[in-house]
């Protein structure tokens, strides 16, 4: 029995799944074979990964699968690391491992890593034999607190990022947060972006429990940590099992998404991690909402402090086209009927879709925002 489990559930009916947060768990015998239970049916499991982190920690999950079943056919697929390597090219590659092992329909995919390994092992799977069982490993804060949670999977475009993808749940998300400990200081950072978040779009009580806590975290005290992720976890497996196509409630989880996407894609992917574009993206969105006179000056103010305090930064790069930006927003997801729509606020935990919003206004926001 691990002493720092922490077990939460995504409840989607028939297709419900657990989510386990703990030190050690990657290598928690016992744990794995609790939630893995009735998804490694199949004689095969292609473990994906990338260059950082399969040197890591592949070793441990290789090790734990042999003991779940000593006949299983293993392989481990190592990919580059990085947001440039989220490419339909990177998913056709693992395509062709999964059809090196010979998998078949009862095949499982273990996604070992950050967000882009999560994004692209998943749709991998969404769309091996149109759609194979996946198991997310999240490795970095940002997948662990996001990504791994909620089965949206997918690859970036030149033209526009997560273009191409599925809604395709895990069957189980296994967080060892042992493996922060190895996360470089910058993609700790990154993951603080999507954390604060969510006590920006949706939880006042949480966004000041992150000012209280923010030293902590950074400082990677190991009990602040678990609280951090199990709660944002317990906050996104709730909007997941109440929206879970994004008809609505879900797209809150996009603050500052829609500016944070059009800047990973023209400062080109990899420049920017997508956890500082998001911090600058929910700045802008804050200051958007102040502009059109939704929200107090204030709010917009905490907001920055918080991700300052957090080492993220909070506006344009220097040199960046406002035109290029809104040219890339145009491509944005979210947006219907050829009119931008955005996730602004009315102040910090009050999150709100805003249809058709004024061009003029976001570039000029655009503009000043450097
Ligand atoms: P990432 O996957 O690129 O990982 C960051 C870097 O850290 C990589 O170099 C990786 O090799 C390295 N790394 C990972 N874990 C490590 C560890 N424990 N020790 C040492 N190095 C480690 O980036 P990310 O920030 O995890 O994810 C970003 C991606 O997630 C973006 O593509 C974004 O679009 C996507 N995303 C998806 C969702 C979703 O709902 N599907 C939500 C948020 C973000
Ligand atoms: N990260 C946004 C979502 O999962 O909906």
């Amino acid at each position: 029995m691990n002493s720092t489990l922490r077990e939460l559930r995504v409840e989607l009916g028939a297709r419900s799944y657990p989510i386990r947060i703990g030190a050690g768990l990657l290598s928690d015998i016992d744990g794995f074979d609790a939630a893995t239970r009735d998804v490694i049916r199949g004689g095969h499991v292609l473990i994906v990964s990338d260059e950082h982190v399969a040197p890591l920690y592949a070793a441990s999950v290789q090790y734990v699968l042999h003991r779940h079943d000593a006949h299983l056919k293993t392989a481990l697929f190592t990919l580059p690391a990085g947001e440039a390597h989220k490419s339909l090219d990177s998913a056709a590659k693992i395509f062709a491992a999964l059809a090196d092992l010979q998998a078949s329909r009862d095949a499982c995919v273990i996604a070992l890593g950050g967000g882009v390994i999560g994004d692209l092992a998943g749709f991998a799977a969404a769309c091996w034999m149109r759609g194979i069982a996946f198991i997310q490993m999240p490795t970095t804060l940002l997948a662990m607190v996001d990504s791994s949670v909620g089965g949206k999977t997918g690859v970036d475009l030149p033209q526009g990022k997560n273009l191409i993808g599925a809604f395709h749940q895990p069957r189980a998300v296994i967080a060892d947060t042992d493996t922060l400990a190895t996360l470089p200081e910058r993609e700790l950072r990154a993951g603080f972006a999507e954390v604060i978040k969510y006590g920006a779009l949706g939880n006042a009580a949480f966004f000041a429990w992150l000012d209280s806590n923010a030293e902590a975290l950074q400082a990677r005290d190991s009990g602040a940590l678990a609280e951090c992720i199990a709660h944002c976890c317990a906050q996104k497996a709730g909007i997941v099992a109440r929206d879970e196509n994004e008809r609505g409630e879900r797209a809150l989880l996009n603050f500052g998404h829609t500016f944070g996407h059009a800047l990973e894609t023209v400062c080109g992917y990899g420049n920017l991690l997508h956890g500082e574009a998001v911090a600058i993206g929910m700045c802008l969105a804050a200051r958007l909402s102040a502009r059109l006179g939704m929200s107090a000056a204030a709010d917009t103010a905490r907001l920055h402090d918080l991700l300052a305090r957090c080492g993220l930064p909070t506006s344009i790069p220097d040199g960046t086209n406002a035109d290029a930006l809104l040219a890339a927003m145009r491509l944005d997801k979210k947006n219907a009927g050829g009119r931008l729509r955005l996730i602004l606020w009315r102040g910090v935990g009050r999150a709100e879709i805003a249809e058709a919003v004024d061009e003029s206004a976001i570039r000029a926001e655009l503009i000043a925002a450097r």
